[in-house]
């Protein structure tokens, strides 16, 4: 086994060197979110870092589609990412020839997309929103309808909690599709004291037996208010290892899934970019100016 230690003591000088900042999603391996991240948080957060943090380099510890938003909001910063690999299956779920085709479909509808999806999907759509927002996003724009894309399981619900009417996708997150109605009514079984708490990438069923729904960061301060003595965080399960020493008195229970583009992100890769200055994170000037007015519209509303 490569012990990880020199290897993070490597990344932290060859970070000082680079003037760079390392931002890592609540999903990356402990050795990352704790090791060598600077800055960590749910999609939302790690965007308004993006923009706000004092760096010319920029390593995204998260997925492609964190690393193009962060780009787009800082486009004169090398944002790098430590593998192209790092994808979404959200994010593969649908194209920006499947968003011109619902607006021909549904007329003058405004068209939400969720962050989790290519700068091009975003610069065909009107606004982005992210699970933490999604909610308040819809109902800012003032229509009787939008068109969300592409999860269906966050479309639901934002449907579930507004009058707006939604018309969406057959997009699905694979790791938080696997959590079904039989895994909460499991623990409820052995632990009868026990919070349950889910991501909105849940299938409704999932959702509906949860005792709350939010975006990764809103789990995790749900957890510091209220101090449950047991719960169950419906989500990607290398978020709890993370999280876990924070609350002691806390016992985490938990199905596992585990998210296999989060997982392409090592520490080999960081100490690789931080090194070689590679897997620089690029946009086309043709998406990026429309992309970008999606997310800036994102940040504004909400
Ligand atoms: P959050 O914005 O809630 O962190 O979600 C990102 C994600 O990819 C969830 O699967
Ligand atoms: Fe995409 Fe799901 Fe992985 Fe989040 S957990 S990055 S939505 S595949």
């Amino acid at each position: 086994m490569t012990l990880a230690w020199p290897l993070i003591a490597e990344i932290r000088e060859l970070k000082r060197a680079r003037e760079a900042v390392i931002l890592a999603h609540n999903y990356q391996h402990p050795l990352i979110f704790h090791g060598v991240a600077d800055l960590r948080g749910d999609s939302l957060q790690l965007a308004r870092l993006a923009q706000e943090v004092e760096a010319r380099t920029l390593v995204m510890c998260g997925v492609h589609f964190m690393a193009e938003t962060a780009k787009l909001l800082s486009p004169k910063r090398s944002v790098l990412l430590p593998s192209f690999e790092a994808g979404c299956s959200l994010a593969d779920a649908i194209t920006p020839e499947d968003v011109r085709a619902l607006r021909r479909q549904y007329p003058g509808v405004p068209v939400v997309s969720y962050v989790n999806t290519t700068a091009a999907v975003k610069a065909v759509s009107d606004v982005c929103c992210t699970s933490s927002n999604a909610l308040k996003i819809v109902e800012a724009l003032g229509s009787p309808r939008v068109i969300f894309v592409p999860d269906r399981h966050l479309a639901g619900h934002v449907a579930r909690q507004t009058e707006v009417e939604i018309i969406t996708w057959e997009g699905g997150c694979v790791v938080h599709e696997e959590f079904r109605l039989a895994d909460i009514e499991a623990l409820r079984a052995s632990y009868p004291q026990i919070k349950v708490i889910a991501h909105p990438e849940c299938h409704a069923e999932v959702q509906e037996a949860a005792d709350m729904v939010g975006s990764t960061s809103a789990l995790i301060d749900w957890v510091a208010q209220e101090k449950p003595r047991e719960v169950a965080m419906i989500t990607e399960c290398t978020m709890s290892d993370n999280v876990a020493s924070h609350f002691p008195e806390v016992a985490f229970h938990q199905p596992c899934s585990i998210c296999p583009y989060m997982r392409k992100i090592t520490l080999e890769g960081i100490r690789d970019v931080l090194r070689d200055g590679s897997g620089q994170v690029e946009i086309a000037p043709t998406i990026a100016a429309g992309a970008r007015r999606a997310v800036a519209r994102m940040l504004e509303l909400s």
